[in-house]
């Protein structure tokens, strides 16, 4: 979008970004809200050095990912089996282009081979060995992603599993997977607006833990873990991915901000996924203006801005759990 009249002002640039929906017990809350503010600065300024958005989404989430506070890049969850498969995508609002890579076990930065993807590939979705051969052919670095606090929750996670008779979890009840899944978070996510006025959608994770091996979430999926449009504005989901998905919730988000601003979108259809799914799911939405807005029906939501005007970091956005 390019600002040619005189008497049409550009919208200042502003990013967005969250660190997952969830739980957060309070002894986390330090490190989640440091993140956050490090991911939202990282962002920023590539928007003050007149970068554009999706250069400022794709080192907000960089930031995140390289942080194992955050389950994406290291520090991810593991699945069923204990293995890492990390997702991630980005989108274009200027263009609609946008991609996402899905069951990456050892790349440091899944974002950067959603951003090859969708730079040098016509494909929207690349998963496992042959997303990886991408990643190496354009220079990634690899990485152990595992942490040692990841290992422990799977241990843990797995005695549950056993001793409540549940196989697996995600895609199971959200009242199960709230008691799995009580310390844990989900997903990095990052929306930015640049000087342009174009805007960009990226997010990350992990997946939720304890996954079937070769589940692939919402955060690989444009639509549903993430879209931007400079029509209307840009979203990104966090929770668990089998709503995000089931509801096309990004997109729906998207669609609303054409003529509502974000803080009704992103109430509407977090409202809207509490009826129809139950609990477990957050979003984060900016419109074309400018404007943002969190949502979540989880009990907690990690998230910063970052404007010309100031910061701003919270555990919690609105919360919509009827
Ligand atoms: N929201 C991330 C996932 O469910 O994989």
């Amino acid at each position: 979008m390019h600002y040619r009249s005189a008497k049409v002002r550009p919208p200042k640039p502003i990013i967005i970004v969250h660190g997952g929906a969830g739980d957060w017990p309070s002894e986390l809350h330090k490190q989640g809200l440091r993140g956050v503010r490090i991911a939202a600065h990282r962002g920023f300024r590539v928007l003050s050095k007149q970068g554009s958005a999706l250069d400022a989404v794709e080192a907000g989430i960089v930031a995140m990912e390289d942080n194992p506070v955050f389950n994406a890049g290291r520090g991810s969850t593991l699945n069923l089996v204990g293995e890492i498969e990390t997702d991630a995508a980005i989108m274009d609002g200027r263009t609609l282009q946008g991609a996402g890579v899905a069951l990456l076990r050892d790349i440091k930065n899944p974002i950067k081979v959603a951003r090859i993807v969708m730079d040098k590939t016509d494909h929207v979705l690349i998963a496992g060995a042959a997303a990886r051969q991408l990643a190496l052919a354009g220079g990634l670095a690899k990485s152990d992603l595992r942490v040692s606090k990841r290992v422990k929750a799977w241990k843990e996670g797995l005695h549950k599993l056993k001793n409540n008779k549940v196989q697996y979890l995600s895609g199971t009840s959200p009242e199960i997977l709230h008691r799995f899944l009580a310390k844990s978070s989900d997903t990095v996510g990052a929306l930015a607006l640049d000087n342009d006025g174009d805007v960009a959608a990226a997010c990350s994770t992990g997946g939720v833990s304890l996954k079937l091996p070769g589940r692939i979430g919402d955060s690989a999926v444009l639509g549903a873990g993430l879209y931007a449009d400079n029509k209307s504005g840009a979203a990104t989901a966090t929770g668990i991915g089998e709503q995000a998905m089931r509801l096309v919730i990004s997109k729906a988000a998207c669609d609303l901000m054409r003529h509502r601003k974000a803080v009704s979108a992103a109430t509407k259809v977090i409202r809207y996924s509490t009826r129809a799914l139950g609990l477990g799911t957050g979003l984060i939405a900016l419109d074309r203006l400018g404007r943002y807005a969190v949502a979540h029906n989880t009990r907690n939501l990690c998230w910063a801005a970052r404007t010309v005007d100031g910061s701003t970091a919270k555990m919690f956005g609105t919360r919509v759990r009827s």
